[in-house]
């Protein structure tokens, strides 16, 4: 693992978009695995004015995002679809056709979730995949488990990530229960990962998925296992780190 602390969130993005943007530098036709939540909107904005000023060229690039919502309507405000439009698609000279985001309102779930492992592996697999990491040590929202799943798969989320969802709803109820999820296999498939977190909240976590043992009550620690992992840390939540 190679372990990045920076001083501030916004080196943490820039550092993390600097790293995409060498990627697609070097394979311009690179598959990006691609993240929600809070921690890689930074690195978005980075990704967007680096767009703007022609040291990023999207065009043919294939973005797979790591999970959405079950059930969900694409166009609803709190999709993760909507929020890849809001937070880079709509800003970059991305082709449409070339994103992809499991549907949250498949009808059949399982040919979704093997559809999806399919056509990640017929684009020839991704890349670099982007994670950011829930405190329960859950990425994608692979939740704490007595195994690691393998293949993109729907899943119950837990308390914990439907509390820390909020935030993005209007009450706890509007909050889905439910998610499609690139499996722990699917990630571990990517060539290479880039971790991301920034806070004192994530510090304990990071501790553990760092210098704790690999189990699936803490999904993340798999990560130990795979041979090219890039983490880029602010300083507090790289606090607990004995390094
Ligand atoms: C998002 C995802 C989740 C988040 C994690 C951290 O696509 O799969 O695993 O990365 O919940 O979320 P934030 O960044 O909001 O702390």
């Amino acid at each position: 693992m190679k372990i990045f602390v920076t001083d501030t969130y916004e080196q943490m993005s820039r550092k993390a978009a600097n790293i995409i943007a060498a990627q697609v530098q070097l394979k311009p036709n690179s598959n990006l695995g691609l993240a929600t939540g809070g921690t890689p909107v930074g690195m978005y904005k980075q990704l967007i004015k680096m767009n703007e000023e022609n040291d990023i060229n999207f065009e043919n690039v294939r973005t797979f995002n790591l999970d959405e919502y079950y059930p969900i309507d694409k166009n609803n405000d709190q999709s993760y679809y909507t929020f890849m439009n809001e937070n880079l698609f709509k800003h970059v000279n991305i082709n449409e056709e070339n994103t992809n985001i499991p549907n949250g309102m498949a009808d059949n779930i399982e040919e979704e979730c093997k559809n999806y492992d399919n056509k990640i592996e017929v684009a020839g697999g991704v890349d670099i995949q982007v994670l950011g990491i829930g405190h329960n040590g859950h990425i994608g929202f692979n939740e704490p488990d007595g195994i690691f799943t393998k293949e993109t798969n729907c899943v119950e989320l837990t308390q914990t990530t439907i509390n820390a969802n909020v935030r993005f709803f209007n009450s706890i109820e509007e909050v889905p229960k439910k998610a499609l999820t690139m499996g722990i296999g699917t990630i571990m498939k990517s060539k290479k990962i880039l971790l991301l977190a920034s806070g004192e909240d994530k510090a304990e976590i990071i501790r553990i998925m760092i210098e704790g043992n690999i189990d699936p009550k803490v999904p993340a620690s798999v990560l130990q296992l795979h041979p090219d992992v890039t983490i880029v840390l602010d300083k507090k939540a790289a606090g607990k780190l004995s390094l």
